[in-house]
């Protein structure tokens, strides 16, 4: 216990530590993640992108290290590993999970498919032949995030030429002089406006909301309940822009739910599974649409149906690109705690499932003493990640569910639920159950169906991916 908490420290201080040089001058971490989405220099994006990764490189002794002992652990407790550990957490035995998650992965790829074809011919066009080649994976550094998990911040590089919706959320946020408070705040209205309590004082006075000047703290974004009962808090360095927004909403989730399921035997205080942890906050953010915004006073005039594509291609950067990320990163993990990976073969590794599953290649040499996976968080923190693939399909399912409760007849994407308490009320009832009941009743408890599957995703986009497939006629999509 003792040598897996030191290793484990060490890989988390260097995760969180230590500001990157640019130019002679010293640029917090937090910094350049956002830098990521809003430089547009490819040489610059190289740069920060390659120095990001030199500090997981004296990370890969103390992971291989954790690895032995948290299998040993994982062994005791009768598991194959720590990976099968992780996969026995959703009501079904491990191997079944492995199988329920492929099949997932084959409702949702016919959406990536296209959008990661168009998306490569857009950067050719933005970028040249010599640096996005058309019959190569992407480059990881040119999609406007850190790990290429989310492409929304390129959204005006790939944009469909005639359905531009008139607004960039960044804009909406900064020029009415949003900070990170009201930010937060605005996610806790939407809460209410479903019928939920208000926050308590204590969450105001103990969160964190911005990044201290006199200190380094863990800037990665995360929500805790510290007593089970009203001390919920989140802790995040927040700039003001729309992933920020999303990610405001996305930990909120988390504590609206620990705070609705208190009332259950602290043995269930936790997610039906943990992928519906992560879909609570996200489902709300599906319900951040044009017509929220002018509610809320951000947005003037309501883009009409024109603007459709735009604002689907803006979501399907972000979430459908997600899931492939979402899905390899423990596809990677369960080859490394099954030994199919070992230290000398983690980079490769990680680089054959990055192309396999997402068609991204890294835009510099990779060798094996390079140590990439630890340049993501929840690496180094051991955080399991097929949550958030599980999240990345739920949260339509949710959506779709309480769009039918509203009676919402038009398209999904421009349903919101703001201000509906009939849905808040079902919402709650899968809520506060917690983990007290398999996840199947609990999905039931709020959609009516106790089946997961892609066919709310799937709709959702599907005129996107129409409009894609023709854009993409006579294109080369093969790597
Ligand atoms: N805790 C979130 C994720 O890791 C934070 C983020 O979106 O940055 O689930
Ligand atoms: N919050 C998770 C992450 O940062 C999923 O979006 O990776
Ligand atoms: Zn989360």
């Amino acid at each position: 216990a003792q040598e897996l908490a030191d290793v484990s420290t060490r890989m988390r201080s260097a995760y969180a530590m230590g500001a990157i040089d640019l130019d002679g001058a010293s640029v917090a971490r937090a910094d350049l993640e956002v830098m990521m989405g809003t430089e547009r220099d490819p040489d610059r994006l190289e740069e920060i992108w390659t120095k990001w990764r030199e500090v997981p490189v004296s990370m890969k002794d103390d992971y291989s290290r954790m690895v032995e002992i948290a299998n040993a652990g994982a062994q005791e407790l009768g598991y194959a590993d720590m990976g099968a550990m992780w996969r026995s957490r959703y009501d079904m035995d491990p191997d079944e999970f492995a199988a329920f998650t492929d099949r997932l992965w084959n409702e949702v790829k016919p959406l990536y498919d296209p959008l990661m074809c168009h998306v490569r011919a857009e950067l050719n066009e933005a970028y040249g032949d010599e640096a996005v080649p058309l019959d190569q994976p992407i480059p990881a550094h040119l999609l406007g995030n850190m790990w290429a998990q989310q492409w929304g911040n390129i959204y005006d590089l790939v944009a469909p030429p005639t359905a531009d919706p008139g607004y960039d959320l960044t804009e909406l946020l900064v020029d009415a002089d949003y900070d990170a408070m009201r930010m937060v705040e605005t996610g806790e209205a939407f809460f209410s406006s479903l019928g939920f309590d208000p926050l308590p004082e204590s969450f105001w006075e103990r969160s964190l909301f911005t990044k201290p000047a006199d200190r380094e703290v863990v800037c990665h974004a995360s929500a805790l309940s510290m007593d089970g009962a009203d001390d919920i808090r989140i802790k995040m360095c927040t700039s003001v822009n729309a992933d920020d927004f999303e990610t405001v909403h996305h930990e909120l989730g988390h504590n609206y739910y620990q705070r609705a399921y208190k009332e259950q035997s602290p043995i269930y205080w936790d997610g039906a599974n943990g992928g519906f942890h992560e879909a609570i906050g996200d489902m709300i953010a599906l319900s951040i649409t044009p017509e929220y915004l002018q509610q809320i006073g951000l947005l003037d005039r309501v883009p009409d149906a024109s603007s459709d594509l735009g604002l689907l291609m803006k979501r399907a950067l972000d979430k459908v690109a997600f899931l492939t990320f979402g899905l390899m990163v423990d596809r990677c993990r369960w080859q490394v705690f099954d030994g199919t990976l070992t230290p000398e073969t983690y980079n490769e590794g990680w680089w054959n499932l990055r192309r396999e599953y997402q068609g991204v290649r890294p835009p510099t040499e990779r060798t094996a003493d390079h140590f990439d996976p630890g340049g993501k968080y929840h690496i180094p923190n051991n955080v399991s990640y097929t949550r958030y693939f599980i999240a990345g399909i739920l949260q339509f399912q949710f959506h779709k569910a309480a769009c039918d409760l509203a009676g919402w007849d038009g398209p999904l994407h421009r349903c919101s639920i703001y201000g509906n308490e009939d849905v808040g009320e079902r919402f709650n009832a899968m809520l506060e159950m917690g983990a007290s009941q398999p996840w199947p009743e609990a999905l039931e408890a709020f959609t009516g169906s106790s089946e997961m599957n892609g066919s709310a995703v799937v709709e959702y986009f599907a005129p996107l991916v129409e409009w894609l497939e023709e854009q993409n006629e006579g294109r080369n999509c093969g790597m």
